[in-house]
């Protein structure tokens, strides 16, 4: 190893070869790739689920909003996420929801009974108003068809009214409600969560495959241009047989669609911060598994030059602590408010994400605002819940390609736990105190850190095997007083701090203490060896 200038600047030890003994290491080398980081794995998810539509997003009667009914404020704090793509409008919601309810004079529009979350679903927000929104945000729309309740004829009008330019009835009736141009969703998936004993017309996997097939079949007709997901398994009941499910569909539908949706929520049920944190890596192996499914059926597919099946982690949070019968329906379902553990949680999940980014192509939090979601609105304000900050920091940040980076720390063991209440249970041996993930671009490198350990700052030499680290490291960190911190509209003690940078000049390595209980993002530059 060179022997290289050794720096000392507010607490970073920058050196060529001093290394402590007992520091961790992270070695980054940017020819070990994985795979392009897509930028729909910043996705996220608007459900007409309790104040997530009518309270969140969109309020015709506040003065927080503008003549359009959308809150200005919330807007502002979804913009700040940079949501790639979104998902509307549902969900188990979907199984029962009739587009065509939602669109045309808001006043004509029917009131209906919504069965999946037990509200009035005024329909006044709809189509259009969720296309108005999304470009606002400048996110890219992503619509789930109905096939529970609805017909494949029901989707192919969806896919008409939405992207044939004109001439069919409705494409037309679109022009008649004010939109002369077709709104070109490219991302369609087809049902939510249909192996669920709960998803309004649920089917098997044989008559869910039969279903999807033909459904494609007729919207690919409408518009060859789109992009189709298929419902994986929702949840990994110990009494369903969710790679069954996976299996079936992969082989029924494996010509046909371009990603599978995976569904997972995690809880701290027994309030065991380290089981809990480990939980993206169960995450992680689910994704291993379907990866190896997908890969079978490709050798057996007809796809002519489209792409494989990629993973769709379509909707990914925590929600556990409104998940009681009571909390679960109507106005006010799924308000889980977020602590720090809660944060690192989304974290690990990100991580996993980049570090599976050759097959993970999408994943959509679950849900923007209000229900298990990073923003919370009252009437008159909003604040950003813990887990907006990690999101927002990947989401800004971490793009170009994934880097299969090596980490040495200590480890530790899990109990048996639960991840849902109605999941199968878990033990995961060996969990690294640091989860890492890392990606480059063009001579710059994101380095991404959890130190999972609860007490103890992890100090850990970045090591450098091709190239050597150089310039200014930008580091930032979500952190707070403790893994139970929370915010509220009147306190902020969970948030994204910029620490200060690290300069590095041509260095094989630096050494940085990563503190107890914290999510660091580190951004710089990576020159070539001379
Ligand atoms: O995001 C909340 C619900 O979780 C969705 O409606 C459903 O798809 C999943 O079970």
């Amino acid at each position: 190893m060179k022997k290289l200038n050794v720096l000392l600047i507010a607490g970073v030890f920058i050196s060529g070869n001093l290394f402590a003994q007992n520091n961790a290491r992270i070695k980054i080398d940017i020819d070990r790739q994985i795979g392009e980081v897509n930028e729909n794995l910043y996705g996220n998810f608007v459900e007409h689920l309790g104040r997530c539509v009518y309270g969140g997003i969109y309020d015709e009667d506040s003065p927080l909003s503008d003549e359009n009914g959308f809150r200005q404020d919330v807007l502002e704090a979804a913009k700040g996420l940079n949501v790639s793509l979104t998902r509307y409008p549902g969900g188990n919601f979907v199984s029962n929801y009739h587009w065509k309810d939602g669109v045309g004079p808001k006043d004509e529009r029917p009131a209906r009974m919504e069965l999946a979350w037990a509200r009035l679903e005024s329909n006044r927000f709809g189509t259009n108003e969720f296309i108005e929104y999304a470009r606002l945000m400048n996110t890219e729309p992503y619509f789930a068809v109905n096939l529970g309740t609805g017909t494949i004829k029901e989707a192919q009008e969806w896919v008409e009214y939405c992207n044939v330019k004109e001439g069919p009835y409705y494409a037309e009736l679109r022009k008649k409600h004010g939109y002369p141009e077709p709104h070109n969703i490219k991302y369609w998936s087809l049902g939510n969560e249909m192996d669920g004993f709960w998803q309004m017309g649920h089917l098997n996997a044989e008559d869910y495959s039969k279903k999807a097939r033909e459904a494609a079949k007729l919207m690919r007709l409408t518009d060859p241009t789109i992009k189709l997901v298929a419902a994986g398994a929702s949840n990994f009941r110990p009494d369903s047989d969710p790679h069954e499910w996976n299996a079936t569909i992969l082989a029924e539908l494996k010509d046909v669609v371009d990603y599978i949706a995976l569904h997972m929520y995690v809880g701290n049920h027994e309030d065991n911060y380290y089981n809990f944190v480990s939980s993206p890596l169960v995450l992680e192996e689910r994704t291993q598994v379907v990866k190896g499914m997908i890969q079978r059926e490709m050798g057996k597919a007809n796809r002519g030059n489209r792409d494989p099946i990629y993973i769709a982690w379509d909707e990914y949070n925590i929600w556990y602590r409104w998940r009681q019968s009571e909390t679960m329906s109507g106005e006010r379902a799924l308000e889980e408010r977020y602590n720090l553990e809660d944060a690192l949680v989304i974290a690990g999940f990100l991580n996993a994400f980049v570090r599976n980014a050759d097959i993970v192509k999408m994943a959509n939090m679950a849900q923007l605002v209000n229900v298990i979601a990073p923003i919370f609105a009252e009437k008159d304000g909003m604040f950003k819940q813990t887990i907006y900050y990690p999101l927002q920091l990947f989401a800004q940040n971490m793009y170009g390609t994934s880097l299969d980076v090596f980490v040495d720390c200590d480890t530790y063991n899990t109990d048996e736990f639960y991840l849902g209440l109605a999941e199968q249970a878990t033990q995961q041996t060996d969990v690294p105190y640091l989860d890492v993930s890392a990606a480059y671009n063009n001579g710059e490198l994101v380095i991404a850190v959890v130190n999972r350990h609860k007490d103890k700052a992890i100090a850990t030499d970045l090591i450098s095997q091709e190239g050597l680290f150089d310039g200014e490291f930008e580091i930032y960190e979500v952190n707070g007083p403790d893994i139970k911190a929370e915010n509220d509209f009147d306190k902020t003690s969970v948030e994204t701090i910029q620490k200060e940078s690290v300069k590095v000049s041509q260095a094989e390595s630096f050494t940085y203490e990563f503190p107890a209980h914290s999510f660091t993002l580190l951004k710089g530059k990576v020159s070539a060896t001379f």
